[in-house]
């Protein structure tokens, strides 16, 4: 199954990008290298929005306390973090970023 999360055009390659799904999920797309990825765009450490942070070599950096995330595999990566975000299978198809699963 999948579900579309936003417009190919929404996400600037080097950028993030909140989604609200309207269901309590808010995530956070990134294109990086072309490809698109996805996280929980809560950060693990606090009540912040990663999709406000800044992309730094292929990681997030959280707004509040400078902690970074590898966004490929929601790893932190980067103190005051020390948990995992959840990371979600995505796709890009007809000017479109889909959901997987
Ligand atoms: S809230 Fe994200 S690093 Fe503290």
């Amino acid at each position: 199954m999948t579900e579309r999360l936003c417009a190919s055009g929404d996400v600037a390659e080097g950028e993030v990008f909140q989604v609200d799904l309207g269901d309590g999920r808010i995530l956070a797309v990134y294109r990086l290298d072309g490809e698109v990825f996805a996280t929980d765009d809560l950060c693990s450490h606090g009540d912040a929005s990663l999709a406000d942070g800044e992309i730094e070599n292929g990681q997030i950096v959280c707004p509040y306390h400078m902690g970074t995330f590898d966004i490929r595999t929601g790893e932190a990566t980067g103190a005051p973090c020390s948990i995992a975000i959840r990371t979600y299978k995505v796709t890009e198809e007809d000017g479109a970023i889909m959901l997987v699963g």
